[in-house]
């Protein structure tokens, strides 16, 4: 397993390397949830290509940038163990050196729910991957639905500027409980941990409202309110919000959009924690 810094040497190891490449975008601490997208790359592809690098431009200034957890050496070891060819593990100087000044804005997609409680987020998250998709010119990409709207976001940059990576979105892994696993659950206390499979338990009584047939948005949106409410370490919900799967578009009769996706977001003291289902 190759670890490279620059961008230049990436990219030419990754010219150099058998194709199809598949990329594992990560910010590190790395777990189950990300090694699901490794496995995967290393099933589909000559060359696995994995990224660990805490991207600075996607934190806003009172979010968690410098404290965001970093276990560097103990990701090199699993990534070596899934049998990862290359890992590109670049300093912010080398991905944003003076001077840089060329964004990737985007639209619609990145408005709502994540884009407008972290306002400039995706704007990092879409430049730093259009630079990591430019850089190792991958024929396939791994992400999370964890992350559902990031994903959205992602695939429509890929669409619109024809970047033509192939976008593969691997399924949420959850704790026994159902707590999505998030690199950030490291910051929550045993009393909020004990909390925080609500999350999806909300999201789950909104979907067994689904399946019996109710397609009523407010009214699914209500259900998984309702259950989160009843939690009183909950200090906050940001959100929930049935929403297209593709555009993120909020959907009023559930029928109107062809993948339906229920997200939330709520505070666990100054935790934040995501989750969502697509329901259709
Ligand atoms: O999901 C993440 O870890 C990050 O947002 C990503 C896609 C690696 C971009 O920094």
């Amino acid at each position: 397993m190759q670890v490279i810094t620059t961008c230049a040497e990436m990219s030419a190891a990754c010219r150099a390397t058998p194709r199809p490449i598949g990329l594992v975008p990560t910010m590190g601490a790395l777990h189950e949830g990300h090694l699901s997208l490794t496995r995967q790359a290393r099933a589909d592809n000559v060359t696995m290509a994995a990224s660990i690098f805490v991207n600075p431009t996607q934190f806003g200034a009172n979010e968690d940038f410098s404290t965001y957890p970093r276990s560097f050496e103990r990701d090199l070891e699993l990534l070596a163990a899934q049998g990862a060819d290359l890992v590109f593990a670049p300093p912010p100087s080398e991905v944003y050196p003076d001077g840089f000044d060329t964004w990737i804005e985007p639209g619609a997609v990145a408005e709502g729910m994540e884009g407008a409680a972290r306002p400039g987020h995706f704007r990092g998250v879409a430049t730093v991957v259009a630079k990591l998709f430019t850089i190792t010119r991958p024929d396939r990409a791994y992400f999370g639905q964890k992350d559902g709207q990031q994903v959205a976001v992602i695939r429509k940059m890929n669409d619109d500027l024809n970047l033509g990576v192939h976008v593969v979105t691997m399924p949420t892994i959850r704790e026994p409980d159902g707590l999505a696993l998030s690199s950030r659950n490291a910051y929550l206390t045993p009393e909020q941990r004990a909390a925080a499979p609500v999350v999806y338990r909300a999201l789950q009584a909104a979907e067994s409202q689904w399946q019996a047939g109710e397609r009523n948005a407010s009214l699914l949106q209500a259900a998984a309110r309702s259950i989160l409410q009843s939690e009183p370490q909950l200090s906050a919900i940001d959100y929930v919000s049935i929403v297209d799967a593709n555009t993120m578009a909020p959907v009023e009769a559930a029928d109107d959009a062809q993948r339906v996706m229920l997200a939330t977001a709520v505070r666990l003291g100054s935790v934040r924690l995501i989750d969502n289902v697509v329901l259709a």
